[in-house]
């Protein structure tokens, strides 16, 4: 506007000038001197106005630079973080966002705090595990970022559980399989199914001990509490449990946790972070953890359920799908290698083995639960050319022989793993020991649990039939499976196959060099765990819209990703259900059914 007020009136002036003929020299520099004002003021108005305009987002600009140096020397040594809002200033929009930036909503509401932050000049927080976050950093330390730290628990909490050993099942006299160190006997190879070295009549239960073992020698293991990235409880959570299981009230069943978790609290190590970097094991399915009640006829103890291990890890057998604190871990298989090269000769047999049967099944009906797929399962095997079948339930001891089953895995192409009385069962892992590729019918067998040893694309290595279309009974599993290229199903089991040393424990007594076994893809991933939070909370981005009830769709994200939204699983998932072996109040049925599991060694 000024500018333009400004132009005509020099046009006037020039137009004037200009129209006439010179008359003098005093006239000339007049015109001069008349476009030399012009020219001052053509320049004030036009070309400044364009400086002026932007000196309002200047200081917006000289902010977010400030705020972007204040935070580069951040303690844990990253630059700027993408997915920190406040370090996301709007003139950055036009490059490419990356994939973690928060949505544009959450962005504009958070921008009126983050000019705040940034004029207040807050002081930077120290956190305690700083200094351990740190020691990734020192290049010439290999154990750097890794230090595991092991509390030295009384032995009430562990040994002496094994001392009493012949309490730790109604069923079954647990002492026999304590020995070498929680293998178990060592299996006999007559048959010529296992290879000569390594194999152990391993119950299922035992990870308990087999994980307490191993973390004696794991390669980081420090005295020094500050420099630990995670801190291990070598508590028998499972083997204290399986003690009470049975006609014992809930005050019996609850005592041990009670008491650990006040002996925990009460330690200096507790402090740091209330618990969340501590991580421990019970080996067994996790609704034995997870009483929601103190009804002495509900299910389990309810070591989940407290406080105190709502901020610690647990890892079990079978996590709960709709809970944060509990992560699955392989069951044992009966291979326990004690060197890389056992491992590599075991993969190469069972590439090579000839594979006469199509598709397998061992395991029992549940006549009694009507929503079970089983009896469908056996039905189909039995009228299949193709299908071997090793049936559970009619006194048949080769069911329960490791040989018989490990020898039927390995002469076929598809193992069947349907639901058992809870989601998961031993004998998933051992089949794909076999170089058999599993077939699942509900994602809670093993795709939302066993995220940290299974790729997330399940269809790398297993088949994935609906439980629902096998209840319809109009699907035909042979007809499936033999609609799969012969290259593709190859393909499968090479990739089962690549993914045995990640499953099974190596012999607590010696260590694989080159490879990582089950224990240590878990210890890797609780470390990633409580280094990832521990930032998250030195740059305040802690579980932002963290929704508990989802944490299986949290567990199935890719690296980098951290929004969820709706899946095509949401139907298996759903809470309450009233049909299907998917609510609470089911779950717990089938914790109760699992002495079954317990009593006759395989279901
Ligand atoms: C880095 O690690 C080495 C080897 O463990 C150790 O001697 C050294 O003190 C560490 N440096 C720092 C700064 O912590
Ligand atoms: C639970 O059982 C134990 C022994 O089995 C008994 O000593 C205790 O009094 C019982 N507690 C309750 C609350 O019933
Ligand atoms: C769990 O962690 C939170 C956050 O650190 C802390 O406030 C709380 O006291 C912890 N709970 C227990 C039982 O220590
Ligand atoms: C999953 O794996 C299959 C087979 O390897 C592949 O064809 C498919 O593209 C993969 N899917 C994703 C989402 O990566
Ligand atoms: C059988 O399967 C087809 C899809 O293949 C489906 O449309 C149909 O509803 C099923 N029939 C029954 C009785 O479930
Ligand atoms: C579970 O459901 C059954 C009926 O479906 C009911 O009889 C039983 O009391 C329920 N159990 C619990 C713990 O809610």
């Amino acid at each position: 506007m000024r500018r333009r007020s400004v132009l005509p009136s020099h046009h006037d002036d020039l137009d004037k000038g200009g129209g006439k003929p010179p008359q003098s020299r005093l006239c000339l520099l007049a015109t001069l001197c008349v476009m030399f004002w012009v020219l001052i003021f053509y320049f004030h108005f036009s070309v400044l106005p364009s400086d002026a305009d932007a000196s309002t987002t200047h200081p917006v600009s000289v902010a977010t630079e400030a705020r972007i140096a204040r935070a580069d020397p951040a303690p844990d040594g990253r630059v700027s973080e993408p997915d920190d809002p406040l370090l996301a200033p709007p003139a950055v929009v036009s490059e490419p966002p990356p994939a973690t930036l928060p949505k544009e909503e959450e962005m504009e509401q958070e921008a009126p705090t983050a000019v705040v932050v940034a004029q207040e000049e807050a002081p930077r927080r120290e956190y305690p595990f700083q200094r351990a976050l740190k020691t990734a950093e020192n290049e010439s330390d290999p154990c750097g970022g890794r230090y595991i730290y092991v509390h030295e628990l009384p032995p009430r909490f562990n040994e002496d559980m094994l001392r009493e050993c012949q309490r730790l099942s109604l069923w079954t006299n647990m002492c026999k399989f304590m020995s070498n160190d929680g293998l178990g006997p060592p299996l006999g190879n007559e048959e010529g199914v296992f290879s000569n070295t390594g194999w152990y009549a391993t119950n299922q239960f035992a990870v308990d001990v087999i994980f307490g073992n191993r973390m004696k020698q794991y390669e980081c293991l420090t005295k020094d509490s500050s420099i630990a990235a995670a801190v291990f409880v070598p508590f028998y959570a499972g083997f204290d449990v399986a003690r009470y299981l049975w006609g014992y009230n809930t005050s019996m069943r609850d005592a041990a946790s009670h008491d650990l978790v006040d002996w925990l609290r009460q330690r200096p190590e507790w402090n740091v972070m209330g618990g969340r970097d501590h991580f421990l094991v019970g080996g067994r399915i996790a609704w034995d953890f997870r009483r929601l009640t103190d009804q002495e006829s509900d299910w389990g103890n309810k070591l989940l359920f407290m406080p105190a291990a709502k901020n610690m890890s647990m890892l079990v057998v079978e996590s709960s799908p709709w809970n944060a604190n509990d992560f699955a871990v392989p069951y044992p298989t009966y291979f326990h290698p004690a060197k890389d090269a056992d491992v590599f000769l075991w993969q190469d047999r069972m590439r090579s083995l000839e594979r006469p049967w199509l598709f397998s099944f061992a395991g029992a009906p549940r006549p009694g639960d009507p929503m079970s797929i089983r009896g469908q399962l056996i039905d189909q095997c039995r009228t299949s050319s193709f299908c071997k079948l090793l049936e559970c339930d009619l006194g048949e001891s080769k069911c329960h022989s490791p040989s018989a089953i490990m020898k039927m895995f390995q002469s076929s192409l598809f193992c069947l793993q349907p639901q058992g009385d809870s989601y998961t069962r031993r004998s998933a892992f051992d089949s794909m020991l076999a170089g058999c590729i599993p077939v699942f019918f509900h994602p809670g067998s093993a795709y939302v649990q066993y995220t940290w040893h299974l790729p997330k694309n399940y269809t790398r290595y297993s088949v994935f039939i609906p439980e629902d279309s096998i209840r319809k009974g109009n699907v035909s599993i042979e007809e499936i499976l033999k609609s799969i290229h012969p290259d593709v199903a190859k393909q499968m089991r090479e990739e089962v196959i690549n993914l045995i040393p990640r499953v099974i424990y190596a012999d607590p007594r010696s260590k694989l060099e080159a490879l990582k076994d089950a224990f240590d893809v878990s210890v890797e991933a609780i470390i990633n765990k409580v280094t990832q939070l521990r930032r998250d909370i030195i740059s305040n981005s802690e579980g932002k819209d963290f929704v508990e009830e989802n944490s299986w769709k949290y567990d199935l994200l890719e690296e980098g990703q951290r929004t969820i939204g709706p899946h095509e699983w949401d139907p298996f998932f759903s809470k309450p259900k009233d049909k299907g072996g998917d609510s609470t109040n089911s779950s717990e049925e089938a914790a109760k059914g699992a002495w079954k599991i317990e009593q006759r060694g395989q279901n």
